[in-house]
């Protein structure tokens, strides 16, 4: 096995800090008395695609490493960028701003997506450089995309609404130590030994239960050296690159993929991903110890949105649905789907808030509510035996049956364009902020109001929100 260390930060970061933009004091002097920095989270607060993306992006700007912790290329981060729109789905947004870039050992790779995803950057000019992917994450095969659409399928009705990139499958043999790592194509052979070893198992799986081609072991393995060739030069030991890079006193970020309520143990499963989104997974899915982070910005849109089956209790009923994907262009980057809308659910947040240890919420696409002249939010869920509360129920069964009581906020009916601080919002959308704020006993730092990275306010300031 061909060794590989790859790490490739100091140089590259210390000259990223040289053209460091705000005025701030680099880190690395800030270090010398502090000792390493910690590490901060982005994590989505509600079912995925609240503008993750869009906060990574800002804020790599004064980081020095953008980590991807989880999931795979079922995720979908669109930016914004001097009117160019950018949908990643493996890369960490941070590879716009030219930093190092880690696809972290949580991660699931389809090698095929991600040459296509860094063909594509390279294409527009963005470098593809500082991608630096972790051997020890799984990689996503040909079967495992199969057999999640052939299991949707089947599931028929009860189906999860999974994005059919093979994430569960690629998961499930993760789990069952079965699993292809990226650092396997590192050697041609080792490789064609494992797709051997793979598709005597997944092709009878194939053929006799989803009815569905096998896999040709030569033609697999032809096409993923292509993939290999291309892939080799990015794969490295990345716990290391990022304990090195933290010893060192650069700013390393954190981003997690989908959201709190799509994770697999604290989620809405079953209609749930196969990962661990919550911040608490970001120390492991990158291979750092939990001591090192101690900030977790939850981003949440205004307003709440699901793709995919299951339980959604703040779903709008009728024609202002509509209104709200249309304001809010809200269809799925991944797989163009519909996503559902529904308004603002403070039990559930109050639920990230916790699950999460959050620091402080991103509040995203709050322009989206401008055209409200009543904003309804949820603060308590009615259970089916009567009672009222404002903690998210451990028991599915009771989720699901969760009846939404709402309570009505003054719209403000006014454009948000322009606004660069708090002053600049009209009253009433301070208000909903501060709503916001009280229930959930953590304070906004960041507000989106556009699409583009600018059109952001930060209450407390630009610098206070990752200090
Ligand atoms: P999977 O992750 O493709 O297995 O899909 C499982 C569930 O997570 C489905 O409901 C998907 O719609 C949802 N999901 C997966 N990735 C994302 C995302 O990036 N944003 C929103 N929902 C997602």
């Amino acid at each position: 096995m061909p060794a590989f260390e790859n790490t490739g930060a100091t140089e590259d970061a210390a000259s990223r800090r040289r053209g460091r933009p705000g005025g701030t004091r680099p880190h690395s002097e800030r270090s010398s008395k502090l000792g390493p920095m910690p590490a901060t989270v982005i994590v989505g607060a509600q079912w995925g695609d609240e503008g993750k993306g869009k906060i990574v992006d800002l804020l790599a700007q004064d980081s020095d490493v953008v980590c991807r912790y989880q999931g795979g290329p079922n995720a979908g981060h669109t930016i914004v960028r001097d009117g160019e729109t950018f949908k990643l789905h493996h890369v960490p947004s941070g590879i716009l701003s030219g930093k190092l870039c880690v696809v972290g050992a949580g991660c699931v790779v389809d090698p095929g997506l991600l040459v296509a995803e860094l063909d594509g950057l390279e294409e527009r000019g963005v470098s593809t450089a500082g991608v630096r992917v972790s051997g020890n994450a799984h990689l996503i095969m040909p079967w495992h995309v199969a057999i999640d659409s052939a299991s949707e399928r089947r599931l028929g009705k009860l189906q999860i609404g999974t994005t059919r990139r093979g994430i569960g499958p690629a998961y499930a043999d993760k789990a069952a130590r079965i699993g292809i790592r990226v650092q396997d194509i590192l050697d041609p052979k080792i490789l064609r030994q494992k797709f051997e070893t793979a598709l005597a198992e997944k092709n009878v799986l194939l053929e006799r239960m989803h009815s569905v081609e096998p896999l040709e072991v030569e033609e697999l393995a032809e096409r993923m050296e292509e993939c290999a060739v291309r892939l080799r030069p990015s794969v490295a030991d990345t716990s290391l690159l990022v304990d090195r890079a933290l010893r060192e006193g650069q700013r390393v970020l954190l981003e997690g993929a989908q959201g709190t309520l799509l994770d697999l143990d604290h989620g809405t499963y079953p209609f749930v991903t196969s990962s661990n989104p919550l911040a608490g997974a970001a120390a492991t899915g990158v291979g750092i110890g939990p001591t090192r982070i101690d900030r977790v910005l939850g981003v949440a849109k205004a307003y709440v949105t699901r793709v995919g089956e299951g339980p959604f209790p703040t779903e709008i009923q009728g024609p202002e649905e509509e209104r709200v994907r249309d304001l809010g262009a809200e269809y799925g980057t991944t797989t163009g789907r519909e996503r559902r809308c529904g308004w603002l659910d403070l039990v559930a947040l109050r639920f990230a808030v916790r699950l999460n240890g959050m620091t402080s919420l991103v509040l995203t696409k709050l322009d989206v509510l401008s055209a409200f002249a009543e904003i309804p939010v949820c603060t308590r869920y009615r259970l089916p035996d009567g009672t009222e509360t404002a903690e998210f129920p451990a028991h599915q069964s009771d989720f699901h049956h969760a009846e939404p009581v709402y309570e009505s906020l003054p719209g403000w009916r006014t454009t948000l364009d322009g606004a660069e601080s708090l002053a600049d919002l009209p009253a009433a959308a301070r208000g909903y902020v501060s709503f916001v704020e009280k229930w959930l006993g953590v304070e906004v730092s960041l507000i989106s109001v556009g699409a583009e990275r600018e059109r952001v306010v930060a209450p407390h300031g630009l610098a206070s929100v990752a200090e």
